[in-house]
């Protein structure tokens, strides 16, 4: 296409200032300016910019009047709940992974800003015992979910592992795995794909430039998800394997419990087609969203958009009245999945004002000290007032849930935290089955081993554990990497 074809067509959408350095530019730049220019759908990206901007406008008004709690006959409580009930939901799960009708989608698209760390969050080791990863740690826990579906059904369990990535993330995580030989897991069950970006904008709705030959962009938002599933063939791939239901989950939670069977045992008894696992807020000032109603519709309320009248409100019980803690943990169905990637394009947009480096009138490129234009993301739950059948599962936090979020001069949600988390949780399976453990004792036990703290009785019952840091390895692992915490004595 010419520079003059170019131009005419941007001026139409009022972005013909992206290809105002065009002479300054070498050929293969203007190569790469015209190619991600030819993938841009112009009317839509105004539009995008126009709703976000009216989205941001209302995002301040509390919305107190509006908001109910989830009904109890959509929610259950794990902590509530008969041995024998998790048991029925768990044997369920079960089933299902063994027919190979389960799936994990992994969000794992994120630039992690916070956490300060130059590669993907995954690959991220907290410092455990056995120096695991948080990509090695989830990957075991399927390879033994996989195991127990076989122990328990005589059918060989398999889990299909999809992995969203984004452009930074999408070439050393691919790599990361297959240098790892894709940790036991068979190769074709670990489905790589790409989540898409969207442009940045100055506050008048002109695409900014990062370079004289590239636009600024950013990653799309975890609820790129759908669209990502639609247009890098995931839907296509779900049905062509049988995959019936998803358990979707961010990164940096190390206490993932991975395509949790009891979670889908739960769904796929109460025919849910969207849910989502929450834990109760911690305190009412706790700065995480919770999931509720909104005129009859299932939504994520963020913090901010609760006031302190509702976020301290509580139920004649004592308990919070808004406090599913909403923690990036949800099931779909393959089915919901299809059919939101037709509602995809209404999906909220979430604006942020940034400071987002850009080519100045002069083709200077500038660091800006205050912010200068908005990145848009979409989220994942805004899907949840699209379901038919919604409902919650609440887990408790000690046993499901320490995210990975800062560095550790934060002093939460940082790697100390997480680990710290991780081995607490450890030793109560480790009490539970009969060990004994002090509080100062670090005891790793490796997913290989146990999903959820089952199958380590023999190895601990009556035993005392004093040497800290040890790693509780399974058979397997003792055989190839040596003796350093192997089963057995200590
Ligand atoms: P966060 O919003 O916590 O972002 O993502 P992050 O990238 O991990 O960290 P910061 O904000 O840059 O510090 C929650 C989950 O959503 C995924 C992340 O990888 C994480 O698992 N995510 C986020 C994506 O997959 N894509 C995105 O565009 C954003």
């Amino acid at each position: 296409m010419s520079y003059e074809d170019l131009f005419t067509q941007l001026k139409c959408h009022g972005q013909e200032h992206l290809i105002k350095y065009w002479p300054d530019i070498s050929e293969n730049e203007r190569e790469q300016l015209a190619g991600e220019l030819r993938k841009i759908d112009f009317v839509e990206m105004n539009e995008i910019f126009h709703r976000g901007m009216e989205s941001s406008k209302v995002i301040a008004e509390k919305l107190d009047d509006d908001l109910k709690p989830i009904p109890q006959s959509h929610y259950e409580a794990v902590p509530s709940l008969s041995r024998e009930k998790i048991e029925e939901y768990e044997n369920i799960g079960f089933r299902e992974i063994s027919e190979g009708k389960v799936g994990v989608l992994l969000l794992a698209g994120g630039q992690a800003t916070r956490l300060g760390f130059g590669h993907p969050k995954g690959m991220y080791n907290v410092g455990l015992p056995s120096h695991k990863t948080l990509f090695q740690i989830q990957a075991e826990r399927i390879v033994r979910l996989q195991k127990i579906a076989e122990e328990k059904t005589g059918k060989e369990g398999k889990i299909t592992w999809y992995i969203m990535t984004s452009e930074h993330t999408m070439a050393p995580t691919a790599e990361f795995f297959k240098d790892h030989s894709f940790f036991g897991l068979e190769e074709e069950n670990i489905v790589f794909f790409e989540q898409g970006r969207l442009p940045c904008f100055d506050f008048n709705g002109k695409i900014l430039l990062d370079e004289k030959y590239q636009l600024a962009s950013a990653p799309d938002g975890n609820g790129g998800l759908y669209r990502a599933l639609k247009t890098q063939g995931m839907l296509d791939d779900i049905s062509r394997r049988g995959v019936e239901h998803l358990h979707a989950h961010s990164v940096d939670n190390i206490l993932i419990k991975v395509a949790d069977p009891v979670f889908i045992g739960y769904c796929l008894s109460r025919n849910a087609d969207c849910a989502a696992k929450v834990v109760q807020k911690s305190s009412p000032s706790e700065a995480v969203g919770v999931v509720c109603r909104v005129n009859g519709h299932y939504k994520v309320v963020e913090y901010s958009e609760l006031s302190d009248e509702a976020a301290e409100r509580r139920n004649p019980d004592g308990r919070l009245t808004f406090s599913a803690g909403n923690i990036c943990n949800h099931y779909f169905s393959s089915e919901f999945l299809k059919k939101i990637s037709n509602f995809e394009s209404k999906l909220k947009l979430h604006v942020a004002k940034k400071k987002i480096p850009y080519v100045d009138d002069n083709g200077v490129r500038k660091k800006p000290t205050e912010p200068n234009g908005i990145k848009m993301e979409k989220f994942i739950f805004d899907v949840f007032e699209f379901a038919e059948k919604f409902i919650c599962l609440e887990v408790a936090r000690d046993v499901e849930f320490s995210a990975l979020k800062n560095a550790d001069s934060a002093g939460k949600d940082c790697p100390l935290t997480a680990r710290q988390d991780l081995l607490r949780l450890h030793r109560k399976y480790i009490r539970e089955a009969g060990g004994i453990v002090k509080d100062d004792v670090d005891v790793e036990i490796s997913p290989l081993l146990s999903y959820g703290g089952e199958n380590i009785d023999d190895l601990v019952k009556n035993e005392v554990f004093t040497i800290s840091p040890f790693h509780l390895k399974s058979m397997e692992e003792s055989a190839t990497n040596g003796v350093n915490g192997a089963n057995g004595k200590h």
